[in-house]
């Protein structure tokens, strides 16, 4: 491919997010509202955002503290529990309070803790969400600690998704933050209406960086990153051009004080540099002519949404990025992602405020 240094792009959005609440929500928000014109935000709050009323709230505060001169849309999510009530589905869905739900199975994850325990007890709301086209989006892990950590991802898809899709062929599914070959190739593979996120960090970590040299809290996350033959295949699904794969950073920021812990947290926090990474990583594979579709094209068709009217300039320096600072916030500091690969390209200078859709 010719040598390219610059890249003009409809403007990306991110299909998976943790802006968390509060201060945190006020420091973290502008990183991704100045460079993504929209993102599916993750109700995982304590407590969750389990109702229309709730998540309704949640978008109010997050549109208030979108900085002047950034246009940014949250797209919410409701965090479905075993007492989820169809009825309250139903009407924030057509209301607009929400665009999807998001299952944890409880215990996953991070604020999992009120996730669904009983899957068959959830049938009355997927039926409701496959006669609507609400999509259903999944943290795609079993929880049982007989399970090998670094099979959840493969034996939730056989134990758990593969029969929902079976009873619910219509419901449209988004596997979250997939981390496995397994789970790429049945995204990629799969019958009806399914799609698959990547996030940046697993194109570019696998679970030796957890280890490198000693314990690396600032590569700990959930899915926790996975051997090299499928961060490898994931990379080749993110540049395969295949509608089914688009972005969703799952930045999902926590204090320096909770990663570095006796029991840290699980998140990774790249809504600073997560594009450019990107950008990095589409370079590297020789598919920079893929980067939009990824970023930009493929999850708006998915949610049935128009792409954003406006554009994005990267530009690729000669020299590399330097590592990335910490960000402060009242309670602490963050530590960015760090890729560990010279990373070339920058957002160019703040296009001043953007078009109004
Ligand atoms: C997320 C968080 O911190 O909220 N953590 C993570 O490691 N990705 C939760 C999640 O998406 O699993
Ligand atoms: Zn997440």
């Amino acid at each position: 491919m010719t040598h390219v240094s610059r890249l003009d792009l409809v403007r990306p959005d991110d299909w998976h997010l943790h802006l968390r609440d509060g201060a945190m929500l006020a420091a973290v928000l502008p990183f991704t509202s100045a460079v993504f014109g929209r993102a599916i935000v993750m109700p995982n709050l304590v407590p969750p955002a389990r109702t229309a009323a709730e998540v309704a709230a949640y978008r109010a505060r997050i549109v208030s503290a979108v900085p002047a001169g950034h246009v940014f849309e949250p797209l919410m999510t409701c965090y479905l529990t075993d007492g989820t009530d169809p009825a309250d589905l139903r009407a924030g869905y057509a209301a607009g309070a929400f665009v999807a739900a998001k299952l944890y199975p409880a215990g996953a994850t991070t604020n999992s803790d009120n996730g669904v325990t009983d899957m068959d007890g959830l049938s009355p709301v997927l039926a409701a969400m496959e006669e609507i086209g609400m999509p259903l989006l999944v943290h795609g892990e079993v929880t049982d600690p007989a399970v090998d950590i670094f099979d959840r991802e493969a034996v939730f898809i056989e134990r758990v998704l593969e029969p929902v899709r079976r009873r619910f062929p219509a419901l449209k599914v988004v596997l979250e933050h997939v981390t496995t070959a397994d789970g790429v190739a049945y995204v990629r593979d799969g019958a009806g209406d399914i799609a698959a996120t990547l996030t940046v960090h697993h194109l570019i970590i696998n679970r030796n960086a957890l280890f490198a040299g000693g314990i690396r809290p600032h590569y700990y996350c959930l899915p926790v990153a996975k051997r090299e033959r499928h961060r490898l295949a994931l990379r080749e699904a993110a540049v395969s051009g295949s509608p089914r794969f688009f972005l969703g950073t799952d930045s999902a920021p926590h204090l320096d004080a909770a990663k570095e812990s006796a029991c840290g947290c699980a998140g990774l926090f790249t809504a600073p540099n997560a594009l450019e990474c990107l950008a990095q990583v589409f370079e590297d594979e020789g598919a920079l002519d893929r980067l939009e579709g990824f970023a930009s094209l493929h999850g708006p068709a998915f949610y049935g949404l128009a792409p954003n009217p406006d554009r994005i300039v990267l530009v690729r320096d000669p020299e590399p990025q330097a590592a990335p600072a910490k960000v402060p916030t009242p309670d602490g500091t963050l530590t960015v992602f760090d890729p560990g690969i010279p990373v070339h390209w920058r957002i160019e200078a703040a296009p001043g405020p953007q078009m109004t859709p």
